[in-house]
């Protein structure tokens, strides 16, 4: 099976985890893409987002959520009354996966398989143990398979406090839509009101 296990470094915190990911090949992924784009934050941070996998923009800048959807998550966030400053942010996968319809055109992107995310995993609960955040917010459902297993429905449990055991440590998460989903939403402004309603309860757990 494909897994990220042997490159992940035994010590170090951060740092050590964000350089090793940077040649991680656990998986296929990091053949076709630009580079590994590791999560961004303190390691003091009380919150975790926790998305599905880096755009195009995140790929070729090698930082997560610095593109369309990130600056609509960074105005939720906002309007929320949560500083990004204060929030780690992650992907369940951490290389850009894509297909082209014709070679050399725009890149377009594909959700990963449960197999490149479960490869990935490693990662994920390496932040988790080195950010020990107080809430984790889960950005749509890949990221939720990623940390609460394939049963999980972004529609049955958004915009609520979940507490669950996730590597052997309880924790708080407020599962909500993916940002992208609201940018391609027939309705962006009841999609957008509800991803800002779904964070302030991740707010206010946080007060
Ligand atoms: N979508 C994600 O899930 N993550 C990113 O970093 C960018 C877009």
């Amino acid at each position: 099976a494909y897994t990220a296990a042997p490159f992940l470094p035994t010590r170090g915190g951060l740092p050590a985890l964000r350089k090793a990911a940077a040649t991680c090949r656990g998986c296929p992924l990091h053949r076709d893409a630009t580079q590994t784009v590791f999560g961004t934050g303190k390691a003091t941070a009380r919150l975790m987002l926790v998305g599905e996998q880096p755009g195009d923009q995140e790929d070729r800048q090698g930082t997560p959520f610095v593109g369309p959807a990130g600056h609509l998550l960074d105005r939720a966030l906002a309007d929320a009354g949560l500083d990004p400053a204060d929030a780690y942010v992650t992907n369940a996968v951490k290389h850009f996966r894509f297909t082209r319809a014709e070679p050399r055109k725009r890149r377009i992107h594909k959700a990963p398989t449960l197999r490149e995310a479960a490869a990935c995993a490693p990662w994920l609960a390496a932040e988790l143990a080195a950010v020990e955040p107080e809430m984790v917010v889960v950005l749509g459902a890949t990221a939720g398979k990623a940390l609460l297993g394939s049963s999980f429905r972004v529609t049955h449990v958004r915009g609520t406090v979940l507490e669950e055991e996730i590597h052997g440590h309880r924790r708080r998460l407020v599962p909500t839509v993916h940002p992208s989903a609201v940018l391609r939403s027939d309705d962006r402004d009841a999609a957008y009101q509800g991803l800002v309603s779904d964070l302030k309860v991740a707010a206010r757990a946080l007060k």
